[in-house]
């Protein structure tokens, strides 16, 4: 499996390009609006051909690429089957594998940062969106979030895969790549380390975090899958704007 991790400097998303050796197909999943050139350049690069774009939830961070992505290589939008938009081509739903060429994607229904989240096992990694991250995890502040929810996931579903699988997380803010299940287990300051759930409901709660500048535009553009509204404030123009370096990661 062809597999590169791609970061947007904007907001420290990480999107991940999975491409299958055999086929040539290639799957993008979390991409993000201004950075769709660049993804399509290297899906091209490495002689793939864009078959379709996923999601691991409504994003309220970034506007994802996947219209745009469909309206230049007529590659299929797939998004949770719990997510509230109206216009994917295709849904996943828990433990139904999505299948690209010899690629095997396990869909793990992990809600709490948002009542659709899901991660996204393939072999011995997993993706985690926005539910777990390296040394720490999502808001559970917004779009029906839930702190106990989340705990469960992390703990049921995800503390539940095997020690050594690799953890690839959908953001990060201090340019760490990967971690392992171990390691979150141990010694993640939010969740890991046996902290109860009460605690972690506790923290969550008290975490006082500012109001998300992009979500009011960037839930319904992407409930919409990736529209871009007609009039940004001025100060927001850049998250429907074009990519300007192209760090990948
Ligand atoms: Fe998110």
């Amino acid at each position: 499996m062809i597999f590169r991790q791609l970061f947007d400097p904007l907001s420290s998303t990480y999107t991940y390009l999975l491409g299958c050796e055999h086929s040539r197909q290639a799957i993008l999943i979390d991409a993000v609006y201004p950075a769709w050139e660049r993804d399509l350049n290297l899906v091209h690069e490495l002689g793939l051909k864009l078959a379709y774009t996923l999601e691991t939830h409504i994003h309220a961070d970034h506007i994802t690429s996947a219209l745009k992505l469909r309206q230049e290589t007529g590659s299929r939008i797939v998004f949770p089957q719990q997510s509230a938009a109206l216009c994917p081509d295709l849904t996943v739903s828990d433990n139904t594998p999505f299948i690209v060429g010899d690629i095997s994607i396990h869909p793990l229904y992990t809600p709490g940062h948002t009542d659709d989240h899901y991660s996204y096992r393939i072999g011995d990694r997993v993706l985690t969106g926005d539910a777990l991250l390296i040394d720490g995890c999502g808001r559970t502040d917004f779009q029906n979030g839930d702190a106990a929810t989340l705990y469960h996931s992390i703990h049921n579903t995800l503390f539940s895969l095997p020690d050594e699988t690799l953890v690839y997380p959908g953001h990060d803010y201090n340019q760490r790549h990967a971690s392992c299940i171990q390691q979150e287990r141990k010694r993640n300051p939010r969740v890991g380390n046996n902290r109860t759930e009460r605690d972690f409901i506790a923290l969550m709660t008290n975490l006082d975090l500012a109001y998300p500048k992009f979500i009011d535009h960037a839930v319904p553009g992407n409930k919409k899958c990736g529209l871009c509204p007609d009039h940004l404030p001025e100060n927001l123009e850049k998250y429907c704007g074009q990519m300007t370096e192209s760090p990948q990661g």
